[in-house]
């Protein structure tokens, strides 16, 4: 299973090129600048010998080693890991496309800039915003950019006392970590026995120390925060805002906008929601959006229509100033302008309406045999505990994770969100068939049999891959990453 390095498969003088004869005339390279010394080789660098045959097999092997989308079903809740469609692919390399660079005359990417605006308006309308930026590079990008305009919006304001950010316990850790680094206290706000914000608790902490409030709708227990409009008025009537954290936002395109549930600021993931490549961690796509409220304190430079035709505009004395290189990964915006303008308004909900009924129709297969401790209507995702199979039998979510590897699936979202003991959270998104979701079902059920069986099977898995079960905590800590 495992594939050695190209250099280990070197034989000395094997080719994989063939050039033709030198044509130019001879002391050609005497008309050639001189490299300074330091910079010239001492020894030939020591590079794979190979046939065009071995790299390609290489290349071939090592691209069926990696688990994606196209390989088979990917249900990592929170993360929405839906099929990014080929059309996108496709444009995303087009000559007129991957030759552009960011720093040319602006007169030379008018349409580039005119992808980038027609976006910003589509997310304004999707989301309900006034407008937006799309430099940031991740969903957590976002956050970060999404409170330094929070810290912005409340240093011009002269109310220098907002230094707490409020957060669910259900949220995801990016959320504290990017308040953190922002320079806010966080507070944590309890969940309710049906896993959504407890109302009591959230009031009891509302202050004049309080920013923000950051909030997933629908939570990442899958579950839509019905008391939104409650929660974003007592938010307000404390003088606070409200971050919404657009990673779910798969679950309402469409049908609803954070906008019009109060929201101030958002951030998107572009390689969630939008079905671009989520690029193995990077790079993605995190835009912020915000309301009329926080317009002022956008990243810089914005993109303005004159009648000249599109300009960056830097004139923005309140900005919070640039957070990316250039203007964003411009070729993962432009995936996701592709995928907005093929499913148009009625595809985008349509996809919203499949990825729910998906969800449920797994839920309601899988929680015969499951404990899923907040039950009933669920939106794009849900979450089971093994904590009874943990009990019993001592098999972990881990080990139901691992053992649906070798049945061909990625294994869903682990022990998150940290309200359910022994999770595992399951987002089978729009794009699969029922066949699938049955396939699935049913060996995830023929797993659980086989756990109550025969336990030690599953505390080996997986076996059909080049490792097997490794020590992730020790992985994470001492990451050995050299060969
Ligand atoms: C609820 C939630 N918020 C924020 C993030 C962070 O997004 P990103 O991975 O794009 O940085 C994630 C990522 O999985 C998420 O699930």
């Amino acid at each position: 299973m495992s594939e050695p390095l190209l250099i280990d498969k070197s034989k000395k003088g094997r080719k994989a090129y063939c050039f033709p004869a030198l044509d130019l005339p001879r002391g050609f390279e005497q008309a050639l600048p001189e490299l300074p010394s330091h910079l010239l080789r001492i020894k030939p660098a020591r590079l794979p010998e190979v046939a065009e045959l071995d790299v390609v097999r290489h290349f071939t092997k090592l691209s069926t080693l990696s688990f994606g989308v196209d390989n088979g079903p990917y249900p990592l809740g929170s993360c929405t890991m839906k099929y990014n469609p080929k059309l996108g692919e496709q444009i995303a390399q087009f000559p007129a496309f991957t030759t552009m660079h960011p720093l040319q005359d602006i007169s030379t990417s008018q349409g580039c800039l005119s992808i980038m605006y027609n976006l910003l308006e589509d997310l304004s309308s999707i989301t309900g915003m006034s407008w937006g930026s799309l430099q940031p590079c991740a969903g957590a990008h976002g956050e970060y950019v999404g409170l330094k305009m929070i810290r912005a919006y409340f240093l011009e304001r002269g109310e220098v006392a907002r230094n707490k950010v409020l957060v669910p316990i259900s949220a995801h850790g990016t959320n504290p970590a990017s308040a953190v680094m922002n320079g806010f206290d966080v507070v944590t706000v309890a969940s309710n026995k049906e896993g959504l914000v407890d109302i009591e608790d959230l009031k009891s902490k509302l202050d004049g120390s309080v920013a923000a409030l950051m909030l997933t709708n629908p939570n990442t227990l899958g579950l839509f925060e019905k008391d939104i409009l409650e929660i974003s008025a007592s938010v307000h009537e404390c003088g606070g805002l409200l971050y919404y954290d657009g990673a779910n936002l798969n679950a309402i395109m469409g049908m609803a906008t954070p906008g019009d549930m109060g929201f101030d600021v958002l951030h998107l993931n572009l390689h969630k929601t939008f079905s671009t490549p989520h690029g193995g961690g990077g790079p993605g796509s995190g835009p912020v959006m915000v309301n009329d409220t926080l317009r002022p304190f956008l990243p810089k430079p914005d993109i303005e229509l004159t009648d000249g035709g599109y300009v960056y505009t830097w004139d923005r004395p309140l900005s919070i100033g640039k957070v990316s290189m250039f203007w964003g990964n411009f070729l993962v915006l432009l995936r996701a302008y592709v995928y907005i303008l093929r499913m148009g308004s009625e595809g985008i909900k349509a996809a919203a309406a499949h990825a729910v009924l998906n969800a449920n129709y797994l839920k309601s297969k899988l929680e015969k045999h499951f404990d899923v401790p907040y039950g009933g209507v669920c939106m794009h995702e849900f979450v089971i505990s093994c904590e009874n199979l943990k009990k019993e039998y001592g098999i972990t979510a881990q080990d139901m994770a691992k053992g649906l590897i070798d049945e061909g699936y990625h294994p869903p979202t682990m022990y998150f969100p940290t309200l359910v003991s022994e999770a595992l959270m399951f987002e089978p998104t729009e794009s699969e068939s029922i066949e699938t979701l049955d396939a699935f079902a049913d060996s995830l059920i023929s797993l659980l049999e086989r756990a109550k069986k025969d336990p030690a099977y599953l505390k080996g898995a997986p076996y059909s891959t080049p490792v097997g079960r490794l020590d992730e905590v020790r992985a994470i800590k001492e990451p050995d990453l050299h060969y």
